[in-house]
């Protein structure tokens, strides 16, 4: 099912979500309308916050831009409980987007290098060292369970050009080709 997507100001974009039990109700339900909703919305990455539930899995496909970048072939997971635990490599700036925050892109600062440990949909647990464009991806997806967003990490002065345009999200005022869930 192809479900709204909630926007910049949504307060579940905010919160810490909640570790997922194995067994947890309705999960592989939720796991396939993530997929229909990232695809229908043109994203390569999708967190159930955005989706309005604060539990913790994200899922990535970068199949639609594999052809961008040599790393991306094949990154399509689904992340459950997942630990970043570490970061390595240099700070890497790459413009970033969200398809909770649509008309904005910003230059982001993250690490190059990182290892997950994860479990996939049928709860076996993974780890794996991912670098370049999926680490990217990871971290940004990542930050979203733990209640943060990409315009928490650019500078408070690109933050305060962008304060109108927010509010402008935040009160409903975009237009986008997929299904939004107005903040309020
Ligand atoms: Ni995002």
């Amino acid at each position: 099912m192809i479900l709204p997507v909630y926007l910049y100001g949504s307060p579940v974009l905010r919160k810490r979500a909640e570790e997922i039990p194995e067994g947890y109700p309705g999960l592989k339900g939720i796991i396939e309308s993530m997929f229909e909703t990232m695809y229908h919305s043109d994203g390569i990455g999708l967190a159930a916050p955005q989706i309005g539930l604060s539990i913790r899995i994200f899922i990535v496909d970068a199949s639609p831009v594999e052809s961008d970048d040599e790393s991306l072939k094949d990154f399509k997971r689904v992340f459950i409980n997942p630990e970043i635990i570490s970061y390595e490599g240099d700070n890497v700036i790459y413009n970033e987007g969200c398809l909770s925050i649509p008309g904005i892109r910003e230059d982001v600062s993250r690490e190059s290098k990182i290892t997950i440990r994860y479990q996939d949909e049928h709860f076996e647990q993974h780890e794996e060292q991912f670098e370049g464009y999926p680490a990217r991806i990871i971290q940004h997806e990542f930050d979203h369970l733990e209640g943060k967003l990409f315009t928490d990490k650019i500078s408070l002065l690109r933050r305060r050009l962008l304060k109108s345009k927010l509010n402008e999200i935040t009160r409903g005022k975009v237009e986008v080709k997929y299904k939004i869930k107005n903040p309020r």
